[in-house]
């Protein structure tokens, strides 16, 4: 089976690189794999770190889209697959997340009938405001195979009614086949932390991401969350600071102070160095919420609402909104909750994904 692989934004190609060494280290599976960049994220350390340290191969083809309107990027993204699909007739296309990259594989796809496999299907926020929502949503209604991360995801795709239809005919965008599979960042999780023998010297403190549009684009969640961390003066944070959030920081000249660390974004062997050294972690992103639980350290969430609410119900995440006083107050109150239940599978996502879309070639 020859699948393309889009991938084109930071956890993306995180989420790759488990499945890609899978894929190279099993060839009984018969899945032959073309990695396709979109070029969404092109900066040294939001791209090419990834794949030199995560040992995924350089993608055999890169669009180089760069940045821009969501119109522009998705469009030029969509444009410039079809080609690829056109030339190279895969058989399947598979795509990761909820990024404008995973939108513009699904769609050029779909209208050219070839299947889509999405990887972390079924999450929901219910904000559909949110790009990510947008992307999510329209990519799953639009797949055959749906691999969900959790039971939640089962569940929220049933409420959709995509659910596992005939067994006896083959998959199809009609006939979807919907499979709890794990969390492929839990795989990644365990893989490299093994791998990663970076050495973090700072002591103490909380690490901080902030990315994510609905915090960025806003002035004022931006100066609340900004106002927050700046209040919180007896901790240290360190702040690898995402391209798009600095840009929006000094065009809104808001300033942190000095016991916040900014530095560059780093890569994940590094970041998960941070993960694992911190005291706790306060984040808007998806992926980061999750590496928190993986390292046993609690999470407080910058956002209205998360896809994984597994994490809240069991104590590890706490929702603050973008609101400075719940900010301030959940830092204050951070615990490290007793139990850890196996919440993301049993790190053998990527074999159980082979493992259903080789049965195509039935
Ligand atoms: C994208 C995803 C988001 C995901 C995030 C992961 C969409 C709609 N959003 O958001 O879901 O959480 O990736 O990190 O797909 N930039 C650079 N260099 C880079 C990449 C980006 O300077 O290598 C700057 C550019 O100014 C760009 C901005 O960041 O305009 C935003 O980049 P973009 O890819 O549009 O969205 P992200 O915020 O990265
Ligand atoms: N990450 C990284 N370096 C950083 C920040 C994040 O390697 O400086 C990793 C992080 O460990 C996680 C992934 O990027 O695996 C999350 O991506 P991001 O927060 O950009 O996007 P989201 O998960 O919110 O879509």
């Amino acid at each position: 089976m020859k699948i393309l692989t889009i991938i084109g934004a930071r956890p993306q190609f995180i989420k790759a690189a488990v499945l890609s060494r899978y894929i190279r280290n099993n060839p009984s599976c018969g899945i032959t794999e073309t990695l396709l960049h979109t070029g969404q994220h092109y900066d040294q350390n939001m791209s090419d770190i990834f794949f030199t340290e995560m040992e995924i191969p350089q993608p055999d083809i890169n669009l180089c889209v760069g940045s821009g309107s969501h119109g522009k990027t998705t469009g030029l993204m969509l444009e410039k697959i079809e080609e690829v699909i056109i030339d190279r007739k895969p058989d399947t296309i598979l795509v990761y997340g909820d990024t404008n990259s995973t939108l513009s594989g699904t769609l050029a796809a779909s209208k050219l009938h070839v299947p889509v496999a999405h990887v972390e299907a079924g999450l929901r926020s219910f904000m559909m405001a949110m790009p990510e929502e947008q992307n999510r949503r329209l990519t799953d209604h639009l797949s055959t195979w749906l691999f969900c991360p959790t039971q939640t995801a089962v569940d929220n795709l049933t409420r959709e009614g995509i659910l596992n239809q005939d067994n006896n005919t083959l998959p199809s965008p009609d006939n979807k086949c919907v499979i709890m599979t794990g969390d492929i960042m839990y795989d990644a999780s365990i893989y490299y932390r093994n791998k990663s023998n970076i050495q973090i010297k700072e002591k103490d403190f909380i690490l901080l991401t902030i990315h994510r549009a609905e915090n960025t684009d806003d002035p004022v969640r931006l100066t609340s969350i900004v106002n927050a961390v700046n209040s919180l003066s007896d901790y240290k944070f360190i702040f690898p600071v995402h391209p798009r959030t600095r840009k929006v920081l000094e065009q809104q000249k808001l300033i942190f102070n000095s016991h916040v660390k900014m530095i560059e974004p780093v890569g994940y062997l590094e970041m998960i160095a941070y993960e694992s050294a911190c005291t706790a972690i306060l984040t808007d992103s998806g992926g980061v919420q999750k590496e928190a639980y993986f390292f046993n350290k609690p999470c407080i969430t910058m956002r209205d609402s998360t896809e994984w609410v597994e994490l809240v119900t069991t104590g590890w995440n706490t929702l603050t909104g973008a609101d400075t006083k719940k900010i301030i107050t959940a830092v204050k109150n951070l615990h490290t909750p007793e139990h850890s239940p196996a919440l993301y599978g049993d790190g053998n996502c990527a074999e159980k994904i082979c493992d259903i879309l080789k049965q195509q070639e039935l």
